[in-house]
């Protein structure tokens, strides 16, 4: 807070004049884990006192419980496929208040331009967005992505106050090898914080992990992993996003041993719309905590105070004087559902669009693959030949072998409920194409591609016709990047993402419906309800997800770290 601030405010909190009072609250105190039926007085978006405070402007809150607004600990807002104002309008109704985001899906894509681009979006939001920045970019050596960011490049934006720290280090092999760039990295954020990622890394390879500076990790899927990262001085963030594992367990472990919850938070990391209006937000984490036998206020200060403790972020996560007027309200302590908002002392209204700061011209028009046609996703076959099975309501695939169908030229054709896949560059036109055969995907009469394709976003195209899958990757090409299905030449369904391929500057509820034709479209063509199709089809180029993937740069087997074959072109 500025002295300027400070010497209005100060003599507020002394006379006791608030220009808004919350009364009637049963107020939650995250410190001394009390409730007390009290008032709480505001001004200029900062909680001047609790107690006996009353000004013209109250609103009655009827003796509902009133919380600090909630903190993710770690997301990307890119996954929503929105702006962070579309973003925060959707959160925010939530209770999620605050948010420490890794733009790592945009700096993929465009660098630091990216970087610069999601900063400027999200600043002057009435959500409070910090950012961690992305360590590990490229993701891997396996794939081409739109840039690589250096530890000088990160360096340059170290003084926004938007800024915290380093982002997920995912690459924890160049951190226990004790890899040059990596260490340059890890030394330049040393006095910041520095958010880990080893799922399942254990014993002496975690100690040399832990030791070269990640503090926090969000990739726990049992108790026995959350305890020994606990036990190595790591701050744990139990994530229920798009992806949950292991999340009751650990929380059952957490009763049964009566463990310390002051180091544990949460977050979503990736969580679509539609599953957040749905199902909520950090609220459903706390809900799923407290049914599992945490205690309620124990589960609110995970999503509050210890988030911010953890962060070093300043006045928020809590209900006391200097502390943002961040507030979530609501009527029962072992369901939050928040039934009113105040984002910096101002009620939220969920109906309310949120308006975006303009997209930077540098993150639009991301599309750029070298001219591609049908000859270019010819695939020649053999005898074993390698193909990509899908594994029903999973992300992982196994590689399984065998004969496929072929034209009298030898080359791969889709039938017997094997299709077509392409991962088509698209940064920087170096016409690298990579072909593979998947099996589950269903689709006949047509294709689906998308430029949301993990983590280097490349054009991931699926099909049974290669005059198809070409159309559909051209009609990304053209209108920037997006989700599409066609069939026979026609565009069935399409949601433009003009934000490097990876966020729409639509209205919420404009995107929310294009992803629901985009849905329809996919299943008219044959796709089933075993997997979401078109999350399945963005994480088919990811090549850190087991068993095999395809990126433009060949077939993929993620167990080997090697690849089956390399790129057609
Ligand atoms: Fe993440």
């Amino acid at each position: 807070m500025k002295a300027g601030d400070l010497s209005r405010l100060i003599p507020l909190a002394r006379k006791g004049r608030p220009d808004l009072v919350i009364r009637n609250a049963r107020v939650i105190n995250v410190f001394t884990k009390e409730i007390t039926e009290t008032n709480v007085a505001i001004a200029d978006g900062t909680v001047i006192g609790v107690g006996n405070y009353s000004c013209e402007n109250e609103y009655n809150a009827h003796g509902a419980y009133l919380a600090p607004g909630f903190i993710d600990g770690h997301v990307h807002i890119e996954s929503s496929m929105v702006t962070p104002a579309s973003f925060a309008q959707v959160i925010l109704p939530k209770g999620t208040t605050s948010i420490v985001a890794d733009p790592h899906e945009i700096a993929n894509v465009a660098g630091k331009e990216g970087l610069r681009a999601i900063l400027a979006l999200s600043r002057d939001l009435p959500l409070d967005i910090h950012f961690m920045l992305p360590s590990c970019v490229p993701a891997t050596p396996f794939e081409h992505s739109g840039a690589s960011l250096s530890a000088d490049d990160l360096a340059e934006f170290l003084d926004d106050p938007m800024v915290l720290g380093l982002g997920e280090v995912m690459d924890y092999p160049s951190v226990v090898a004790g890899a040059e760039d990596m260490l340059k990295k890890l030394e330049r954020f040393g006095d910041r914080p520095i958010d880990g990622h080893a799922p399942m890394l254990t014993g002496k390879a975690l100690n040399a992990y832990c030791l070269a500076g990640p503090r926090t990790d969000h990739e726990c899927s049992n108790f026995p992993e959350l305890k020994e990262k606990l036990r190595n001085g790591m701050v744990i963030l139990i994530r229920m996003g798009s992806a949950a594992n292991g999340v009751t367990e650990m929380f059952d472990g957490i009763v049964a041993e009566n463990l310390p919850t002051d180091r544990i938070c949460f977050c979503t990391d990736d969580k679509h719309l539609e599953n957040i209006r749905t199902e909520g937000h950090i609220n459903h984490i706390v809900n799923v905590a407290i049914s599992r036998g945490i205690r309620p206020l124990d589960a609110i200060r995970m999503a509050t105070l210890n988030t911010a403790t953890a962060y070093g972020l300043k006045r928020v996560g809590a209900i006391a004087p200097g502390y943002r007027a961040n507030l979530v309200l609501f009527d029962d302590l072992h369901t939050v559902v928040p039934k009113a908002v105040f984002a910096n002392g101002t009620l939220v209204d969920p109906n309310a669009p949120i308006p975006s700061p303009a997209v930077p011209e540098s993150v639009k028009n991301s599309v750029h693959a070298a001219p591609f046609g049908p000859e270019d996703l010819k695939l020649s076959t053999k005898p074993f030949m390698p193909i990509i099975e899908t594994v029903p309501h999973q992300l992982m695939t196994r590689l399984v072998t065998g004969i496929v169908p072929t034209d009298e030229n030898g080359y791969f054709i889709s039938e017997d409920g094997l299709n077509k896949l392409a991962v088509i560059e698209r940064h920087h036109a170096t016409g690298h194409i990579g072909v593979g055969v998947v099996e589950g995907m269903h689709i006949k009469g047509g294709a689906i591609a998308a430029t949301v394709a993990h983590d280097s976003h490349n054009i991931v195209v699926v099909g049974d016709n290669d005059a198809d899958m070409c159309f559909a990757g051209e009609t990304l090409q053209k209108c920037g990047g997006g989700f599409t299905v066609v069939s026979n030449g026609e565009v069935k369904a399409l949601l433009e993402l003009p934000v490097a391929g990876l966020m729409s500057d639509a209205p919420v509820e404009t995107v929310l419906k294009k992803q629901q034709e985009l849905l329809l479209a996919a299943h008219a063509l044959g796709a089933d309800d075993a997997c979401d199709p078109l999350v399945l089809l963005s994480f088919l180029a990811l090549p850190v997800i087991p068993e095999v993937r395809l990126t433009d740069c060949g077939l993929f087997d993620v167990r080997t770290m090697s690849f089956l074959y390399n790129s057609v072109s």
